[in-house]
């Protein structure tokens, strides 16, 4: 578990600056930190970074800075030195193209700091959609002990009468305008109240999902996932994890310990019971990844066939985050899958899954939020990988929160070669489409130029819209944001830009989708399909510099979780 930099010299005294004279260095780090106004007893104590992410352009976590006080607390009340730097800050709606681009970049960012500087252990501040998954590959690499802290979710708002909550709603309300049955005032009234406190999305979204997934694999203390952003317990998690930083510095449990395959099965099938978004398979994926865990689409469908959808939250339920937490959070959850589990995996309490759960044995859950494994809310998994001539590597469907009439299917593709197409024509009056047309949206993968959006949840032509249709159908290789729903398959492997069959599909062909059989194909002969490769057009320009060259060079395909192929462990 600790590696020989672990085992080195601790605090301050950690990873010296090089000058080739050692005592001078500790002496002219020693002397600078005093400049801060630390006394010498103080910079003897252990070091406790705290890798900090609010930012102007991040209103998940405007309540950080307070947040940030109860952690240093905790950690000078243990005996420790608490010190925050800041990582790169991704806020999900203000980066363009889109945040998935960037998180390798704040996971390369935040790997550096937590090895370059002198701590003993990393608390890692995370939230908004990326930003956990980040932070979570960075301190899975370098392998020094790290605890995750979560901004928490978002209280909900009210709209004459209603429950509103970011982002489930927004889709709601905005296909509602769409189809004439919500005018402009009336939109302009959503808006101001669909985000009306700190934290992250009300729901079940990709943050929410990141959030459970980083206390199911061990990395964050025990019922921490689901305390809203705003409420008391919040700050006193957050002194809590500050604590149990100096436990993980003085045991030097490092995340290789935690994050092993047995605990990464049991993200997955809390991924699943959770109905979880889609978004954290690539997220999960990429940081089981940077430990040298494989994590094959034939897995989750092993484990999606034998886990049960146990979680009546939005996008695929009802009820909101700040219910999960008073139902009994991620707790019951564990609780209610414990025959399931490995128990035997450790935390970063130093207990395992086992006895955290054994410690809590007959806590509180209400039942209309959090079922009973016995009676669950749906019988298999949240999420299912499709395979087939249209997805060679591997397509994924969120089954639970899509039209199960539509799930043994034949269609007509409606193709669209791009984003830009997609927008200048999906509302055309005159746009051949029907309501049991397949919509295909090509060239929107992770190499696509446009950072592999969560464009996969294409909008209902308005035409269709107004005359009532609620889902179709729809085929991409982009994402879909967590808190969306709908039949929607996405992640389509290898993407349409690198060469793959979705590039080839045209306006006509047949599409037969079987979620029994998960199944995904394009009915289209192989003759056929040659031709129309041979046609194809030349892929797009290529950034010539920067980090979007770097990224367009080594980013990988969805399966393998979008990280660069350089980052991943060695296998
Ligand atoms: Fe930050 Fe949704 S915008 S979690």
């Amino acid at each position: 578990m600790a590696d020989a930099e672990n085992d080195g010299p601790t605090g301050i005294g950690r990873g010296l600056t090089n000058y080739g004279d050692p005592d001078f260095a500790i002496y002219l780090r020693r002397s600078f930190a005093r400049s801060m106004g630390y006394s010498n007893d103080m910079l003897a104590k252990p070091i406790i970074g705290i890798a900090y992410t609010p930012s102007g352009f991040n209103n998940c976590h405007r309540h950080f800075p307070e947040l940030l006080e109860a952690v240093k607390r905790g950690v000078i009340a243990a005996g420790g030195l608490p010190l925050e730097f800041p990582t790169i800050s991704l806020g999900e709606v203000f980066l363009n193209p889109t945040s998935l681009m960037f998180r390798n970049l704040m996971a390369m960012d935040a790997e550096e700091m937590i090895r370059a500087q002198p701590m003993d252990a990393v608390v890692l501040m995370g939230g908004c959609d990326k930003t956990v998954p980040a932070l979570l590959m960075g301190a899975a690499s370098a392998n020094i002990p790290a605890v995750q802290l979560v901004a928490g979710p978002m209280m909900t708002s009210r709209h004459e009468g209603e429950r509103l909550g970011a982002c489930t709603d927004c889709r709601r309300f905005w296909a509602q305008y769409r189809a004439g049955n919500v005018d402009e005032p009336g939109i302009r009234k959503v808006e101001g109240r669909l985000a009306t406190t700190a934290g992250t999305c009300a729901v079940m979204g990709t943050a929410s999902t990141m959030a459970c997934l980083a206390e199911a694999l061990g990395m964050s203390l025990p019922g921490t996932a689901a305390i809203p952003a705003v409420h008391a317990d919040r700050l006193r998690a957050a002194e809590a994890t500050g604590e149990e930083a100096m436990r993980l510095a003085a045991s030097r449990l490092t995340p290789d310990a935690i994050i092993t395959r047995a605990s990464v099965e049991n993200a997955l099938r809390v991924l699943l019971a959770l109905g979880g978004s889609t978004n954290a398979i690539i997220h999960l994926t990429a940081v089981a990844g940077r430990l040298g865990i494989g994590i094959p689409l034939t897995w989750l469908n092993e484990l999606s066939d034998t886990t049960p959808v146990l979680v009546n939250l939005k996008p695929t339920g009802a009820h909101y985050m700040e219910d999960f937490f008073a139902a009994g959070g991620m707790g019951a959850v564990l609780r209610e899958l414990k025959p399931l589990l490995n128990l035997g995996c450790m935390t970063v309490t130093g207990e395992t899954l086992g006895e955290r759960l054994a410690a809590e044995e007959g806590g509180w859950v209400d039942r209309d939020v959090i079922s009973a494994l016995a009676d669950p809310m749906e019988p298999v998994g949240g999420l299912v990988a499709l395979f087939g001539s249209l997805a060679p590597g591997g397509a994924i469907l969120k089954r639970s929160a899509a039209d199960h009439t539509l799930f043994e299917r034949e269609g007509r593709a409606v193709v669209f070669a791009s984003l830009a197409d997609l927008s200048a024509r999906i509302d055309d009056p005159g746009l051949d489409v029907a309501a049991d047309d397949f919509l295909v949206l090509q060239n929107a993968g992770p190499k696509s130029g446009s950072g592999m959006p969560e464009a996969g949840y294409l909008p209902i032509p308005s035409r269709l819209a107004r005359a009532g249709v609620k889902d179709m159908v729809r085929i991409s290789d982009a994402r879909m944001s967590g808190t969306a729903f709908g039949t929607i398959v996405l992640h389509v492997t290898p993407e349409a830009a690198v060469g793959g069959p979705l590039g080839l599909v045209r306006d006509g062909d047949r599409i037969r989708l079987s979620v029994k059989n998960h199944t995904i194909d394009l009915l289209v002969d192989e003759a056929e399909m040659k031709k129309r490769a041979a046609t194809a057009p030349a892929i797009a320009p290529q950034p010539a510099r920067g980090y979007a060259k770097l990224y367009m060079d080594t980013v990988l395909q969805a399966d393998e979780g979008c990280d660069f192929d350089f980052l991943r462990a060695a296998k």
